[in-house]
């Protein structure tokens, strides 16, 4: 009777612990666009590397490239799928290490000018909201995602009183 009733309080408290984790606010993350350090930049296919990210709101995207050669505009769907640099709404292009804040939950495109869209220099980025979207498989993906400390002794007691 009495391990059953200490059984009830410890899944009480995971649950509770598991809903602070759940909805606990999470730090902006980096994007280091296309991978690394300088990495906007031709032949990388940006459309796989965005696979792999979960982008929310207040992230930052950091472009990395040789700015005589490469820039970086924001611009509409329309551009970004016919490359069109006339129209964009934002030249983020400053000095090859440029950074752009992701605001909304929206999808933003951007495409890097001089004919280099063609050859596939172009990124779709779709934001989520943090509190909608974040689920424990994103929450495991997410490298550098700051796990609330009080997780890891509830869980070695939860373990201890189990077995
Ligand atoms: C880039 O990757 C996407 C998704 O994996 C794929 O559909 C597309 O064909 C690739 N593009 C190129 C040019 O390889
Ligand atoms: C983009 O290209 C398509 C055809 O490929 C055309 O119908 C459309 O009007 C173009 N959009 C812009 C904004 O140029
Ligand atoms: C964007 O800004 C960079 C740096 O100021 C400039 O060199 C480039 O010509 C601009 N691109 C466009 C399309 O205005």
């Amino acid at each position: 009777m009495e391990i059953k009733r200490e059984k009830i309080i410890l899944c009480l408290l995971v649950t509770v612990a598991m809903g602070f984790f759940c909805t606990e606010g999470r730090d902006p993350v980096l994007h280091r666009v296309g991978g690394g350090r300088f990495t906007w930049a031709p032949g990388i296919n940006f459309t796989e590397w965005s696979r792999h990210e979960h982008f929310y709101i207040g992230d930052w995207l950091y472009f990395g490239f040789d700015k005589n050669i490469d820039n970086v505009l924001e611009v509409n769907k329309d551009s970004y799928d016919n490359c069109t640099e006339t129209n964009f709404i934002t030249n983020i292009t400053r000095g090859g290490r440029d950074v752009f804040q992701l605001l909304e939950a929206k999808p933003y495109y951007f495409i890097s000018g001089k004919g280099f869209c063609i050859k596939g220099m172009r990124l779709a980025v779709y934001v989520e909201e943090p509190t909608a979207a974040v689920s424990p498989t994103n929450i495991a993906s997410q490298s550098n995602m700051e796990i609330p400390a009080i997780i890891f002794p509830l869980l070695a007691t939860a373990l201890a009183w189990t077995f």
